[in-house]
């Protein structure tokens, strides 16, 4: 089979390596992928929200099956303009992926399809929901309804910051259409999840469920990011947390969303708080989370792309069988990230790329010196290493001495990745 991946970030170098690896796969191309990814994919110049070229593309090359990668693309209609022309494609249709790109529609469909999430409010008009923020009282979060690049969630201190942050994106116009709506939310106090399923035809098949890093320093401090780097297992993906997150929260809203006519295909994020009183969720993404993709899919034992092929075309599945062993990765971002990261500083040789060692590549670029060309800093997340180990503490160990060789200038990494693992464990 000949695969393609859209998109260019890390989490698309781990989809092309794991599809690489696949004994059905004869080769992988990714569009428009980066310049890390040269060793596992074909890289192919179309952008990744250029819906009616991809597909085009896809048809003239004979592509058995695509694999959105980012949410840009499902919400440009890339996965709709795939099932026009009967092209299979893992990914949902922009209409089910407004669980992600709406968060107003997220929320209503977790209260209508019972999944526990945190009590809300939506919003147009500011004067009321000062008028709300000022009955309520804090803690609250105000949330942006549309997508905002990660900025459009703000955890105010006081409530002049909460009305400034309330007039400022109803009057402000500070995401334009996005901050249109707002959502002013209860908030909840746990530890932070992220669970990834496939799905299809309305089953649900989760992996193993993994722990992210969304703020930019050491201790959870600074601003929110993409995700900084992440560990799985936290919870194996037989277990009962697993299974109760599955039953009470993505399973509904799975079925929910084939009741309203948007019936669901693709990986489905859910974004969890293990609170006091269970699970609840706090958002969807209609994805593979990235980090998260570059340290679940090395855990998965069954061949990936049988499992995805398989459920779009309604064969026989063989059981989704995971490594009993851990996997961390630690993010190299550039300064400045995630507001005004410094790129272009050249890259040292990766080191590593063996069986329980892994780098993915986001941010880079390839530039000629010589006869021979070098990778430059690209991007905010610039690359991920991964270790993977029967024990976590070896797997912990074996990153970090990795990210200390690095040595590459005006960059810099989150040294407590996986803190949180250890003190569950004792
Ligand atoms: P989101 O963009 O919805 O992923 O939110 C970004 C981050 O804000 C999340 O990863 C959480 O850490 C935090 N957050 C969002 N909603 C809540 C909430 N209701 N209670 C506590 N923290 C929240
Ligand atoms: N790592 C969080 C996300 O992909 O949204």
């Amino acid at each position: 089979m000949k695969v393609l991946i859209v998109g260019k970030g890390g989490r698309e170098h781990a989809l092309a390596w794991k599809s690489a690896q696949s004994s059905l796969v004869s080769e992988v191309f990714v569009a428009p992928g980066n310049a890390g990814m040269v060793q596992d994919a074909t890289l192919v110049d179309i952008a990744e929200t250029d819906a009616v070229a991809l597909a085009n593309w896809a048809e003239a090359n004979d592509i058995d099956v695509t694999i959105i990668g980012p949410e840009a693309s499902l919400v440009a209609g890339v996965a709709d303009e795939f099932n026009r022309r009967n092209l299979l494609v893992w990914g949902p249709s922009a209409k089910a992926a407004q669980i992600e790109s709406s968060k107003d529609f997220s929320k209503q469909m977790m209260v209508k399809y019972g999944a526990p999430t945190a009590h809300s409010q939506s919003f147009t008009d500011s004067q009321m929901a000062k008028a709300y923020v000022g009955e309520i009282g804090l803690p609250i979060v105000i949330k942006a309804d549309g997508l905002a690049a990660g900025k459009g969630v703000v955890i105010p201190e006081t409530l002049e910051e909460a009305f400034a942050t309330i007039e400022d994106m109803l009057e402000g116009n500070r995401f334009g259409d996005a901050g249109a709506c707002i959502l002013i939310e209860e908030m909840l106090v746990g530890e932070e999840f992220s669970l990834m399923c496939f799905v299809h035809n309305g089953q649900v098949i989760p992996m193993v469920m993994a722990q992210d890093h969304k703020r930019a320093y050491d201790n959870d401090e600074g601003p929110n990011t993409g995700g900084m780097g992440a560990y799985a297992p936290t919870f194996k993906a037989d277990s009962d947390e697993v299974a109760t997150a599955v039953k009470t929260i993505m399973q509904p809203i799975v079925d929910g969303l084939a009741k309203e006519g948007t019936p669901y295909t693709g990986f489905l994020y859910g974004g969890l708080f293990l609170t006091a009183e269970g699970f609840k969720v706090i958002e969807f993404n209609a994805r593979f989370g990235d980090p998260e993709a570059q340290i679940i899919l090395p855990l998965l034992k069954t061949d990936f792309i049988e499992i995805i092929h398989g459920l779009l075309t309604g064969k026989a599945l063989p059981a989704v069988e995971w490594h009993d062993q851990y996997a961390i990765g630690v993010v190299l971002a550039a300064e400045g990230y995630p507001d005004a990261p410094q790129l272009g500083y050249p890259l040292n040789k990766p080191v590593i790329n063996g069986i329980d060692e892994l780098v993915f590549y986001a941010g880079v670029k390839a530039e000629k010196s010589g006869d021979s060309e070098v990778l430059l800093s690209n991007g905010g997340r610039i690359l991920l290493n991964v270790a993977i180990a029967d024990d976590f503490k070896s797997a912990y160990d074996k990153v970090y001495q990795t990210m200390e060789a690095l040595k590459v200038p005006h960059t810099f990494y989150r040294s407590d990745i996986g803190h949180k693992q250890f003190k569950r464990q004792s």
